[in-house]
């Protein structure tokens, strides 16, 4: 496999990843039998995840973005949830997947998770490819996950580093040298 060179070590190979997000589009299928959830690609790191999970899944769904922060300048996240960019749907009474490609502190998908209540959908689950619970700050357990993965900096499918290696096909370790100067 060719490796960029600024990766210290793959994690996760794209085939392990095809696997495991194959086997979480069935459990998916299996959840929303008979329904049409609203699958929601919080942008941008879960776009590659996002569109192949729903590329596995059978049920009829419909497909929505959005985009926040919950990070200011620094590079740990806050409280304060900023909305870049909302939904186009009405999710008053539908069942709402919000797909995420990492969970870390907690803080993004907690606020979100509370604002999207008030919009008082049928539903909501959480799916994440990455779970980091060591790095935990806000009491937010995802119902689905992919892989509860080591605090290590993770690059690939979906995730950067300033906005560089999202499109690799794996995710891996990127080399300390890189961001420590
Ligand atoms: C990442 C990730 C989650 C959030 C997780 O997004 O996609 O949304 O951080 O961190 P937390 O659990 O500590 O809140 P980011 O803000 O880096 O944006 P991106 O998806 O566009 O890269």
């Amino acid at each position: 496999m060719d490796i960029h060179e600024n990766v210290e070590y793959v994690m996760l190979t794209a085939e392990q990843i095809e696997t495991r997000v194959k086997e979480l589009a069935a459990q998916m299928d299996k959840l929303y039998e008979g329904r049409r959830p609203v699958v929601v690609c919080v942008l941008k790191g879960s776009v590659l995840f996002f569109t192949d999970l729903i590329r596995n899944m059978k049920t009829s769904i419909e497909l929505d973005f959005m985009s926040v922060s919950s990070y200011g300048s620094g590079t740990t996240s806050s409280g304060t949830l900023t909305i870049k960019k909302d939904l186009s749907t009405d999710i008053k009474g539908r069942d709402v997947l919000i797909v995420e490609d990492i969970i870390d502190s907690g803080n993004t998908l907690y606020n979100l998770k509370k604002m999207l209540i008030e919009r008082l959908p049928a539903s909501i689950n959480i799916v994440t490819l990455l779970d980091k619970p060591d790095r935990r700050e806000a009491p937010m357990e995802p119902e689905y996950t992919g892989f509860v993965i080591e605090d290590e900096f993770v690059i690939g499918y979906g995730l950067d580093y300033a906005e560089e290696y999202r499109n690799l096909p794996y995710v891996g370790v990127l080399k300390r040298s890189v961001y420590e100067n």
